[in-house]
């Protein structure tokens, strides 16, 4: 049995409306940390799922003249909906928890009851704001110019009968847990926390509702359903057996490592969430991670601004692995990002099709078109080799440091630098001259067997952002995936001598942008 754990969780999407590329953004990071630790011998959970309650999603329902669960089970398992487009996307996570499950809303009421049993929750009534869209109640002194400050909508009065969670006990602690804990990254979010909610002091949060009923039921006071939020934020730990018998994972993966959310939803990870564990006694986990957003010109991101955002278009079109890349390798993790289809074609005809594609494509066809395919005995590496040596050795360690930080981007860059570099290599060494005197093919071959090994230590780091087309260039270059793993990324001249490579499909082909952005408008109509 493994002895390092590692439990990542994506937020639960809300299954109102089909998801765009901006939702794969915070899954594929997972995705992406889930095969780094997994390559990392590491015993990873990889958690994500689907928040099914709620006025927003009854409504919908409604609307569309169906049954709420009917309604969501076409969005989540429903054909192209989330469960695919998470299998499309190629996403390894081991578990996809629905709130809508048994063992979950039956852990709900445990959870509910417990808090109340202990004091943490009392009943009153509410009179406030509410945001529909957002599941939100506000106070008068909360509100932005009179509207919702999540989202800038207007909202209601509210007033009703309601259970009450005694959030205005947790400042302090909660204060403790950004300044001393590292709880919450990047920190420049820690000041927004801090001075928009902390500082004017938390006030107890209204935790039921009685003017809907697509929530779980509390079971001890009938026409209350618990609010969406405690429903929700709890997954992270039902999904592990906590309340219920249906898994047992819990003692192994509790605390969490990391939770990844989008920057809106920081304050209910980061206040209501670690007061809710501290009222149930519970280990908080060791970090909560607020990525940026993909903008659509500069604002929140929607179907319909004159750029494809759907991800099944653009998987469909450019490739999952591109897809992947592109996300992780466009903006800084923690920082918003203006997402268009230009920026991501450019970047992969820039670092996939031109750098990693060609460097692959041109050193096998060299192997192929000077040895038959296979090297012969090479001559030991000179100095003409050593920097491109001296960028690769070490690369893998540069590496780890920068997906520790979730420097996605960094990490990319870093790998990326050796691909040019070896680029570069080639136009140095011009193995075409090399090649037309016999006397020369030792050297030849070591030229060629360090491109072959450059390639595979680097599409090994690569694996966890591009996972088939890193396969797919092992089968090229002759690597033994035995020789493709964390220990070997570490290791350069793994490769047997005499290897045979096998030309293969071109892994990234290149894409006309003018052409591209026209069949894109077409696409979409
Ligand atoms: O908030 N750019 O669900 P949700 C980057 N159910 N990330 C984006 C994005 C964009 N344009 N749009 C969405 C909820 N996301 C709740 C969560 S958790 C206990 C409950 C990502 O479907 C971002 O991470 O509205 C956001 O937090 C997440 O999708 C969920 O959005």
């Amino acid at each position: 049995m493994h002895e390092k754990t590692f439990y990542i969780t994506t937020p639960i999407y809300y299954p109102s409306d089909k998801l765009h590329i901006g939702h794969t953004y915070t899954t594929v990071a997972a995705d992406v940390m889930s095969r780094y630790k997994r390559m990392r011998g590491f015993d990873v959970m990889f958690l994500t799922g689907t928040d099914e309650h709620g006025q927003k999603i009854e409504e919908r329902a409604a609307a569309a003249g169906v049954s709420p669960k009917a309604f969501v089970d076409e969005i989540v398992i429903g054909p192209g909906g989330i469960v695919d487009l998470w299998k499309l996307m190629n996403i390894s996570h081991d578990r996809f928890i629905r709130t809508t499950d048994d063992y979950h809303m039956e852990s709900i009421q445990k959870i509910f009851k417990a808090l109340y049993d202990k004091g943490a929750i009392y009943k009153s009534v509410y009179t406030g704001k509410y945001c529909t869209p957002c599941e939100s109640f506000w106070t008068e002194s909360q509100l932005t110019d009179g509207n919702c400050p999540d989202c800038g909508r207007a909202v209601k009065n509210a007033e009703e009968e309601a259970y009450f969670f005694r959030l205005s006990e947790y400042g302090d602690r909660i204060l403790d847990l950004y300044e001393n804990h590292n709880f919450l990254e990047p920190v420049s979010r820690v000041n927004e926390m801090v001075n928009n909610f902390i500082k004017p002091g938390l006030e107890d949060l209204c935790v039921s509702r009685t003017t809907f009923s697509w929530g779980v039921p509390v079971d001890f006071d009938p026409g209350h359903v618990v609010y969406v939020w405690i429903d929700a934020l709890s997954n992270y730990i039902t999904a592990l057996g906590y309340g219920n018998e249906k898994y047992h994972d819990f003692d192994r993966y509790w605390p969490a490592d990391i939770h990844l959310v989008g920057k809106e939803i920081v304050r209910f990870h980061t206040i209501i969430w670690p007061a809710m564990l501290m009222a149930l006694d519970l280990p908080l986990p060791k970090k909560v991670f607020g990525q940026g957003w993909l903008l659509l010109d500069g604002g929140k991101m929607s179907k319909s601004k004159g750029n494809v955002v759907d991800p099944y278009i653009l998987a469909d079109r450019y490739g999952v692995d591109a897809l992947r890349y592109f996300l992780l390798r466009e903006f800084p993790y923690g920082s918003d990002g203006n997402f268009s289809n230009e920026v991501l074609i450019n970047r992969i005809n820039t670092d996939l099709a031109n750098d990693l594609g060609n460097l692959l494509s041109r050193t096998v066809s060299m192997v192929e078109k000077y040895f038959d395919g296979t090297l012969p005995e090479h001559q030991e590496s000179g100095p003409e080799d050593e920097p491109l040596l001296a960028l690769a050795n070490p690369l893998r360690d540069i590496y780890e440091t920068k997906m520790e930080q979730l420097a996605f981007q960094d990490a990319l860059v870093e790998v990326f630098q050796v691909i040019s570099r070896a680029n570069k290599y080639i136009d140095e060494t011009a193995p075409w001259i090399l090649a037309k005197d016999a006397v020369n093919h030792p050297r030849l071959a070591r030229v060629l067997y360090n491109l072959l090994e450059t390639i595979r230590l680097t599409t090994v780091l690569l694996l966890p952002f591009t996972p088939e087309s890193s396969e797919k260039a092992w089968a090229q270059i002759g690597a033994d995936p035995a020789i493709c793993d964390w220990d070997s990324a570490g290791t350069f001249g793994l490769l047997p001598a005499t290897v045979t490579v096998k030309k293969g499909e071109n892994l990234f082909p290149r894409i006309d942008v003018k052409k591209e952005l026209e069949a894109l408008e077409n696409a979409v109509g």
